[in-house]
């Protein structure tokens, strides 16, 4: 089949690569692209940036399965316009994208399905929403309603704080229209994991769990990025634990929206907080996460194109035969997870999650992948005028390498991640460091 996938970045780097090796898979199509994803996919040029041109390709193309990466064109309802037309698409319709594009919406199915969550309030009055905080008392988290490119969200450990945050969503306008209204939450304490459930509409299947590490500097430091690096899988993540975000939060979310009338085709991505009363969700996105996507997909078995197309077309189940992880195990088709590890150290231009510079080339590439076991995705990049590649984003690559140890995953990830270089070049030294002081 021909698959057209929409977005440009890592994530979509990642899935344009493991399709491209589905034996289902002819061709992959990746409007726009950049320097990493043209090696795996064809990229044509469109006229715009809006769903009619995207729609007018597809009408070109004619491709079997449309895989949407980004939360932004889903929130605006590409899904619903390329369903209309025919398409077969992997992504939720504009009504089930609310899970991430309102935080209110999410919490509201979380409540109506008894999914364990932080007590939060929403609100567009700052004294009522201060009044709240100090009901919670220390620490207390903020968060813009709308999308914010995963940096929305303030956890105070300080009234001033507290109050500052909110008067900059509601008074400030921090995020435009995304804060006129805002949410005050319960601070959860634990570690944090992802788990991607793939929907089509009726059935979730969790694909292994990955933690991603969202702060800009070593130690979790620094301000909210849109994740610098990430692993798989994560050790924090018990049998028990994972079995109770299937059972707790994945299926009783999607049969929630279910009987809303939403019926949901695409990943459900839940933000899980690991506490001593287990899983509570952080937060729902509507898309793979990225950079968690390029740990998860290298060691994913099957055929990566067929399991997205049987999610667009609400035919899961015969694929996975799973009503629980534990049946997943001995399930006779479909979908596994290699046993080893992966690893993706993301290297950001300096001055992300700020203002940054673009332009400057990169050099190393072509050296790093001939390592085995490893491929350097791209995020950020573009073709400079001599041909080279170039930097052209905040989050520019993401250096991924998977083994049969965690160890050694990570110190091949970091072996790319000093050989690949650019002006300004920034990483985190600590990715997956919290598993390995474990012993894992
Ligand atoms: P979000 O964009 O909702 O994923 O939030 C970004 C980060 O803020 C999360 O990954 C957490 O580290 C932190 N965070 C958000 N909500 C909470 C909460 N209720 N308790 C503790 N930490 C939180
Ligand atoms: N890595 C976090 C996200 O994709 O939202």
């Amino acid at each position: 089949m021909k698959v057209l996938v929409v977005g440009t970045g890592g994530r979509e780097h990642a899935l344009a690569w493991r399709l491209k090796q589905s034996p289902s898979v002819k061709e992959v199509l990746c409007p726009g692209g950049n320097p990493g994803i043209e090696r795996v996919a064809r990229c044509p040029r469109l006229s715009g940036n809006g769903h009619a041109d995207i729609l007018r390709l597809a009408r070109d193309e004619r491709p079997d399965l449309v895989v949407i990466g980004p939360e932004a064109p889903l929130a605006e309802g590409l899904g619903n316009t390329l369903r209309q037309a025919g398409y077969p698409v992997f992504g939720p319709d504009r009504d089930g994208a609310m899970i991430e594009s309102s935080k209110a919406f999410a919490k509201d199915v979380m409540r109506a399905a008894g999914v364990p969550t932080a007590e939060a309030e929403s609100f567009s009055d700052a004294a009522k929403a201060k009044g709240y905080a100090r009901s919670l008392g220390l620490p207390v988290v903020v968060k813009a309603d709308g999308l914010a490119a995963g940096k929305g969200v303030t956890v105070a450990t300080e009234w001033e704080q507290v109050d500052a945050a909110i008067d900059e969503n509601l008074a400030g306008r921090r995020f435009g229209a995304s804060s006129e209204r805002i949410l005050v939450e319960e601070f959860m304490e634990g570690e944090e994991a992802s788990v991607f459930g793939l929907c089509d509409g009726d059935t979730v299947y969790p694909l292994v769990p990955a933690q991603d590490f969202k702060r800009a500097c070593d130690g979790g430091r620094g301000p909210n990025t849109g994740g610098m690096g990430a692993y798989a899988p994560v050790p924090a993540m018990t049998e028990e634990l994972f079995t109770a975000a299937f059972s707790e939060v994945l299926r009783p979310t999607l049969a929630e929206m279910a009987a809303r009338g939403i019926t949901y085709r695409g990943v459900l991505y839940a933000g899980l907080m690991l506490t001593g009363d287990g899983p509570r969700v952080v937060e729902f996105n509507c898309r793979f996460g990225d950079p968690e996507t390029q740990v998860i997909l290298p060691l994913l078995e099957g055929d990566f194109g067929e399991i997205l197309l049987a999610c667009a077309e609400g035919r899961l189940r015969p694929m996975t035969m799973a009503a629980s992880p534990a049946e997943a195990k001995s399930a006779p088709a479909g979908i596994a997870t290699s046993p080893g590890h992966c690893v993706t150290v993301v290297l950001a231009s300096g001055g992300y999650p700020g203002s940054y510079s673009t332009g400057f080339p990169i050099s190393g590439l072509e050296e790093a992948e001939k390592t085995d076991n490893a491929i350097v995705f791209h995020a950020g990049t573009a073709r400079g005028d001599a041909g080279d590649v170039v930097t052209a984003g905040g989050r520019v690559l993401s250096c991924t390498a998977w083994d049969r140890t965690l160890a050694r995953a990570v110190e091949k990830a970091y072996d790319l991640a000093d050989r690949v270089d650019f002006e300004g070049k920034m990483f985190r030294r600590d990715i997956a460091a919290n598993a390995l002081r474990k012993g894992n």
